[in-house]
């Protein structure tokens, strides 16, 4: 019998589960969230207990965040995304004062203060521009998977100037652009340009406090999270699994609940 707490963030794209044992985690999951989201946390949960060799019974407590966590029946808590990648991400970066993630529907830039409590936050909800989803309309315009974007950008000299924010217009900004002959991986520079620099306008809105630290998908496009570095003129830190830093704050908040529940 273990003793685990699980955190699960249902995301517009992506689904992850985490289980910690001690404060440490044992195994987590990453998969697709698709159209049904009450499905997806139950089957990345699963697929979690399966890594561990553990049981269900073995959880004692269970948070959920992310844009579907009213939809997992068995969670104990429902926390926001906000307070929940925070902690994933003080627990790798104990020093982090800045947090941006960049997910596949919004992206989010959170503030926090010398003891780690959340202070102030922007947030890109509406809109697609500086988020995954503007990343991969633009790679597939360009036909291109959207994680060969930062490879292809790689051999540009200049960024072509990708100056729509809104991804309707943008992705006929990039079809115009390919017909003009504008060489493939100065397009790519220009799209990976544009997500920063949108990123960075919500940066300014609550003020840059090193040191930063990134999570969420896109974190795990070399592109961006360089372009950023430039613009921010500052090393942003990455964790080695970026996208699972919401669903291990969850699991984190479900470990101190448990054992203050239980006095342990
Ligand atoms: N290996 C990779 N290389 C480059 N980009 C990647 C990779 N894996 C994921 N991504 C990017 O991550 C994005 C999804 O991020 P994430 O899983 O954090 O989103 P989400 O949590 O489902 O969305 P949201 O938080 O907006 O609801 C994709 O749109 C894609 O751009
Ligand atoms: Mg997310």
């Amino acid at each position: 019998m273990q003793m685990l707490t699980a955190g699960i963030d249902i995301g517009s794209l992506s689904t992850e589960a985490v289980l910690l044992s001690d404060h440490k985690i044992v195994s987590y999951s990453i998969l697709a969230t698709g159209a049904d989201s009450r499905r997806a946390a139950e089957k990345a949960l699963n697929e979690a207990l399966g890594f561990a060799g553990a049981a269900p019974e073995d959880v004692r407590f269970t948070v959920s965040t992310g844009y579907g966590r009213t939809n997992v029946p068995f969670a104990d808590l429902q926390v926001t995304e906000i307070t929940c990648h925070a902690r994933g991400a003080l627990y790798t970066f104990p020093d982090t004062r800045t947090i941006i993630d960049i997910g596949g529907q919004d992206s989010k830039v959170i503030r926090l203060d010398e003891a780690g409590s959340v202070i102030d936050f922007a947030m890109n909800d509406k809109c697609a521009a500086g988020t995954g989803r503007f990343l991969e309309v633009m790679a597939r315009a360009l036909e291109v998977d959207v994680d060969e974007l930062p490879e292809l950008a790689v051999g540009a000299s200049r960024a072509a100037a990708v100056s729509n924010v809104c991804t309707v217009f943008a992705e006929s900004e990039i079809v115009s652009l390919i017909g003009q002959g504008v060489p493939r991986p100065e397009i790519a520079l220009g799209i990976l340009e544009s997500v920063a620099e949108r990123v960075v306008s919500m940066v300014k809105r609550v003020g840059l406090v090193p040191k930063v630290t990134m999570s969420g998908g896109v974190a795990k496009n070399k592109g961006v999270v360089q372009a950023l570095e430039r613009r921010l003129g500052m090393e942003i830190r990455v964790p080695d699994e970026p996208q699972i830093v919401g669903a291990l704050g969850a699991a984190l908040i479900a470990e101190s609940r448990w054992r203050k529940a239980t006095y342990l």
